[in-house]
């Protein structure tokens, strides 16, 4: 079965490319970690953003372990790992040249939880890896561990989320070991994910010079503009960055030939999932009085009788009445988001509140919605895809 090996982050420093690994415990188990790597088998290590099953990116056999480890639909491209900019030029077209663009925000926000689309070097990086498409998805993660074991693996690395596919991703390697036991050797722990939500995956490679945003997450939107004003303001050619929104649509991020990934199910834990909005709703809807929400409940829970667990993911500051959980009809239990204040907070609990309740045993789980602002835009983007439903919620 699967051997989880503890790591410390703390225990590794970078003073260039090359890992500095203090700790021997720590040395040895991210060696062992890389010799599963080279010998083409799946390893589930932390990174900043959740934990990662990874694999040799240039190996289609080892690539494909991947898929079939998750249950992933081979239509949906992986992104990979690099922990140097040498490694990153492997992968490239000979004589590609990086835009200005793209090498500001890789000084700005690499190592993070930032992915780029490239032109993919096809005789080198294996279709599987791309889904076929003439692009390939690369970031360079700034977790000691994840970034230690591409180094010592010597090789790029492909990790999608070390999840069953649809499920939430993990960000504790306790979750990892109780979805994925005895499908694969190792689990580096390093540790709960500070990020807590996959990276921002963008594509700046369209003719107008803009940035799209293919998935919202760890980068915030705000911070991507904000760079690329500060260093391009002066040029008088800042370029625009296009994020889906409630009321903006672009349609190369709509076609999305590139983005397969987002039209599966995903994040959704076992139990159904009922997004809560509490913003003011469109004028064509009328919201539902939370004693009628309230009374509703048993109805939505198939072949539930008696007594139902609910649990609430809310901030902690949460706008709705403080009896809202009052009701000894159900037993609650709740996960605290955060402050409103502080939407990061949000993003690093989301999948962790999702997938310990789902743990506990709860029959329905609910969601309150934040403000779509800075990381708030990547949990409300996960959570519409978690839940089956969103209820517009009144005054009682
Ligand atoms: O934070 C992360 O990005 C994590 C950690 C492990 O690094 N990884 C992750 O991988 O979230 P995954 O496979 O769960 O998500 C990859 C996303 C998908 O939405 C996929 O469709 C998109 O990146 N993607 C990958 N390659 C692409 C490509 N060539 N063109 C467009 N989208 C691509
Ligand atoms: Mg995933």
């Amino acid at each position: 079965s699967t051997e989880i090996l503890q790591c410390d982050p703390s225990s590794i420093s970078f003073t260039s490319c090359i890992p500095e690994i203090k700790s021997v415990t720590t040395l040895e188990a991210i060696q062992r970690g890389a010799k599963q790597i080279n010998e083409c088998q799946t390893v589930a290590f932390p990174t900043e953003t959740v934990y990662g099953l990874g694999a040799l990116a240039l190996d289609a056999v080892a690539a494909s372990r991947i898929f079939s480890t998750k249950g992933r639909p081979p239509d949906n491209p992986l992104i990979v790992h690099v922990s140097s900019d040498a490694m990153l030029n492997t992968l490239l077209p000979e004589g590609y040249t990086i835009s200005r663009t793209y090498e500001i925000l890789i000084r700005h926000f690499w190592p993070g939880p930032l992915t780029l689309l490239f032109p993919t070097n096809p005789t080198l990086v294996p279709s599987i890896i791309t889904a076929n498409q003439p692009t390939v998805a690369v970031r360079m993660p700034s977790h000691p561990v994840a970034r230690a074991l591409i180094a010592l693996a010597d090789a790029p690395i492909a990790a999608p989320s070390a999840n069953s596919s649809g499920r939430p991703s993990p960000t504790r390697a306790e979750h990892v070991f109780k979805d994925l036991d005895g499908k694969l050797g190792v689990i580096l722990d390093g540790g709960p994910c500070g990020v807590g939500l996959e990276s921002t995956v963008i594509d700046g490679l369209h003719a107008d010079g803009n940035i799209r945003v293919l998935r919202p997450g760890g980068v915030t939107v705000e911070d991507l503009e904000s760079v690329l004003q500060r260093e391009l303001g002066d040029s008088g050619d800042v370029p625009k960055v296009l994020v889906h929104r409630r009321d903006f649509r672009d349609e190369a991020i709509e076609q999305a030939p590139t983005t397969p990934g987002m039209k599966y199910r995903h994040y959704s834990p076992a139990v159904p999932v009922i997004l809560l909005r509490t913003s003011s709703p469109p004028s064509d809807v009328t919201p539902t009085p939370i004693k009628t929400f309230l009374e509703s409940l048993h109805n939505r829970v198939q072949g539930s009788e008696g007594h139902l667990k609910i649990g609430l993911l809310a901030p902690s500051d949460s706008p709705l009445p403080t009896n809202f959980t009052s009701s000894s009809d159900f037993e609650w239990q709740t996960f605290p988001l955060g402050p409103i204040a502080d939407p990061s907070i949000s993003a690093q609990r989301l999948f962790d509140g999702l997938l310990t309740l789902d743990a506990a045993g709860v029959d329905l789980i609910l969601i309150e919605e934040i403000k779509e602002e800075r990381e708030g835009l990547a949990v409300m983007n996960r959570v519409n895809k978690a839940a089956g439903e969103a209820i517009w919620l009144g005054p009682s």
